[in-house]
């Protein structure tokens, strides 16, 4: 079997390749692409050395899967060619996420719309990823009406650049802007992505013309669509935090029933991928620090909001390379060879 890795020098493109290994996908040929910056380097994979190679190569070397996490731009020119030259892809980037011809997979949650046909696959957004894990067994059980979603996401969502904005500021004490808008270091900027132009339909039909951006669009979204459910009524805030790895979340959900606050904590123990951290009298609770390099998602602080019918609050934590990126993209291949 050979899979390749395409964007295999970025921040998600190695985390991939340490959770190939991690889950024993080692007998496979390994084929690392990269930008032409990148071709010929080395990168280690199950202690051995492996050439990066371009795109154009990779599909030539014609491999049964590919692992894309290398933009949407070049998802959107070469994932289509590898799936011609019958490759069957996982992609990271937005490119293909709300196509509605290509299944959005949480492997937990919807691997079911993934057909013999499939041919792409989409890797949600990494705060989508960790939300609906923990939401799927509250949604099937009692129905969600409403979302109320506050995300407090790390600079590594932003890759090498956002990382390289905080080290910087940490360590020469510059008030840079070199990528985001403003300074990150013991700030929070309420900003994820680009602000949307006015009149910009959510799936559903919301107009998120009044100053929403597209990350907090891509949690809208992509909500709707893994949990197959466009009336879902969400709203959302992103923020970025000075924090290296791992994002949080605030949410608050309305279900449709009634519930008691001990069956949703046991419903959410109980889904695949998740740890539940909640012991407020001795302050545990689940943190970013404590996720970084972890598969899981971890939820805490699961209460009952008595402000409205049916409400709930959870705290939701989980690595963004990982479980929002390069895990879930493995855990759907594993699912495809059946294992
Ligand atoms: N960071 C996250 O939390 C996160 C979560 C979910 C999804 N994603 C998505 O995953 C993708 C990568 O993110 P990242 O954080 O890993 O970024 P990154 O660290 O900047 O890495 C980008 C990778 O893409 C490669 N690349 C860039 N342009 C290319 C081209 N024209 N042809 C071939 N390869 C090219 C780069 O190769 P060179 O080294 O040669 O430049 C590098 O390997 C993005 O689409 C991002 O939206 C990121």
């Amino acid at each position: 079997m050979k899979i390749a890795v395409v964007g295999a020098t970025g921040l998600v493109g190695s985390v991939m390749l340490k959770v190939l290994e991690e889950y024993g996908i080692t007998d496979a040929e390994i084929i690392p692409a990269a930008s032409a910056k990148s071709v010929g380097k080395e990168i280690k994979f199950n202690g051995k050395s492996l050439k990066v190679v371009s795109v154009e190569d990779a599909i030539a070397a014609k491999p049964d899967y590919a692992l894309f996490s290398a933009g949407a731009g070049t998802s959107k020119t070469y994932a289509p060619l590898f799936a011609e030259a019958g490759c069957t892809v996982i992609d990271n980037s937005s490119c293909w996420r709300m196509d509605k011809n290509i299944p959005l997979v949480v492997p937990e949650i919807n691997m079911h719309d993934v057909t013999s046909e499939t041919k792409i696959i989409a890797n949600p957004n990494c705060s989508t990823i960790q939300m609906v894990v923990a939401l799927a067994p509250v949604y099937r059980e009692y129905g969600i009406k409403r979302l109320v979603i506050s995300t407090y996401q790390s600079v590594s969502g932003s890759g090498v650049r956002g990382i390289a904005q905080l080290k910087d500021e940490e360590t020469a004490g510059v008030a840079s802007a070199q990528f985001y808008p403003h300074p990150i270091h013991h700030n929070i900027i309420p900003q994820g992505g680009d602000f949307l132009s006015e009149h910009t339909l959510a799936v559903g039909g919301d107009i998120l013309s009044e100053g929403y951006t597209g990350e907090e669009e891509k949690l809208i979204n992509e909500t709707r669509k893994i949990l197959g459910n466009k009336d879902i009524r969400i709203t959302a805030t992103v923020t970025r935090v000075p924090v290296s790895g791992g994002h949080s979340e605030s949410v608050n959900i309305e279900t449709e029933k009634p519930f008691e606050i001990a069956d949703i904590r046991a419903l959410i123990t109980k889904m695949d991928g998740v740890v539940v951290i909640d012991e407020p009298s001795k302050s545990e609770y689940p943190m970013p620090l404590y996720c970084e390099g972890k598969n899981e998602v971890f939820v805490g602080r699961i209460r009952r909001d008595n402000s409205a019918p049916n409400a709930l609050n959870l705290w939701i934590v989980a690595d963004n390379i990982r479980k929002g990126a390069a895990t879930n993209a493995v855990q759907i291949l594993l699912r495809l060879l059946g294992k």
